[in-house]
């Protein structure tokens, strides 16, 4: 599987430009450029949204009212194309000119990117972390995603209900629907955080069982919020770097390249998970990282056997060590 083509239309800083890319690219150009909104539009194909943009609308290239992309995929010589256009707000999905749900679009074209905004899942809030671990498994496990839905509903529900317990407006005992429901659902998506996260990272569970939510009921009322269960997860990345002994918590005691590469590790697991070959996106993986992580870098993606997209604002290692990357020059506009 490879996106062999792409087209944009009043994507962001593009007004029409089709690149041609091969089974290891890497687009060079300085910062403004547009790689990272060609990176933007790239993993769109793959998964249907946007991996920054907060309002879709503000991927339509100013002063414009619709964009397109367009992508070119072969797969064991056959072609196909896929289609994001977005109209007035709207996002409309094609798979060889037929229209098609997000749901039957998504998955055409598996893909994993790295973007600088990732280096929240080692730095940012757990809420991101998450998100993260949720859309990864969401991708491969239709009931994982089927109990998440089901889970953050009645966590909606059941919060609005100790509400109405603290204000004397409802029962204890009418909990007790909630109670099943979000123990069912939040055992699942517990367990398959766990299983996800073995050798990887520090699973801190929050785990969802008649006893602790007995254990808190009292506590539970008074906040009028459900204090215990996945939704209240965590994890932790831990790096053994070779000063310290013992694995750290990369977060804390990481250096900013040390998080990079952690942030990364994770994105590797990403590949095993989904399986096959997925399209490899590092949109300015390098920046931070010195020769010796660099080198780590490519020797990787060398050894990838699907197809790798990178960006950076400099080309020299390619052009030096790797000369048979296809290289695509951005110009600053
Ligand atoms: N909707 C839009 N319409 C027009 N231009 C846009 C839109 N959204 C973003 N841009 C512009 O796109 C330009 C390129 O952004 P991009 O993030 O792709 O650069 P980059 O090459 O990744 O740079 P860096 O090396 O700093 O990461 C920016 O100058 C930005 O102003
Ligand atoms: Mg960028």
């Amino acid at each position: 599987m490879q996106l062999t083509k792409i087209s944009l239309q009043n994507f962001r800083s593009y007004e029409k430009r089709t690149f041609e890319l091969g089974e290891k690219t890497v687009i060079v150009g300085e910062n403004g450029s547009g790689k990272s909104n060609l990176m933007e539009a790239i993993y769109m194909l793959a998964v249907g949204k946007s991996f920054r943009a907060d309002r879709e609308e503000e991927m339509v290239k100013h002063g414009e009212n619709f964009f397109q992309i367009i992508g070119q995929i072969s797969q064991i010589g056959q072609i196909g194309q896929i289609e994001i256009t977005m109209t007035e707000g709207r996002k409309r999905f094609l798979v060889n000119g037929v229209a098609r749900r997000m749901v039957d679009f998504v998955g055409r074209m598996p893909a994993v990117c790295f973007s600088p905004q990732d280096m929240e899942l080692v730095t940012g809030s757990p809420s991101g972390r998450r998100r993260y671990l949720d859309f990864v498994i969401s991708q491969m496990d239709r009931e994982y995603r089927r109990c998440l839905i089901s889970y953050e509903k009645g966590l909606r529900q059941r919060n609005k209900l100790l509400d109405m317990i603290r204000e004397g407006l409802a029962e204890r005992s009418q909990l007790f629907f909630w109670d099943r429901l979000l123990i069912k659902n939040g055992e699942y998506i517990t367990l398959k955080r766990a299983e996800y996260l073995t050798d990887l990272a520090e699973y801190d569970k929050s785990v969802i069982s008649e006893a602790r939510l007995k254990q808190y009921e009292i506590e539970e009322v008074a906040a009028a919020a459900t204090l215990v269960g996945p939704h209240r997860d965590d994890f932790v990345v831990q790096i053994l770097n070779s000063k310290s002994e013992v694995p750290r918590d990369v977060s804390k005691y990481g250096s900013r390249g040390e998080q990079r590469m952690a942030v990364l590790g994770l994105k590797r697991k990403e590949i095993s998970y989904l399986g096959g070959s997925p399209v490899l996106l590092l949109d300015d993986i390098f920046s931070e990282l010195d020769h010796q992580h660099r080198e780590e870098v490519m020797k990787l993606v060398e050894g990838y056997t699907g197809q790798v997209v990178i960006t950076t604002c400099d080309s020299r290692i390619f052009s030096v060590k790797y000369p048979q990357w296809i290289c695509i020059f951005l110009n600053t506009p």
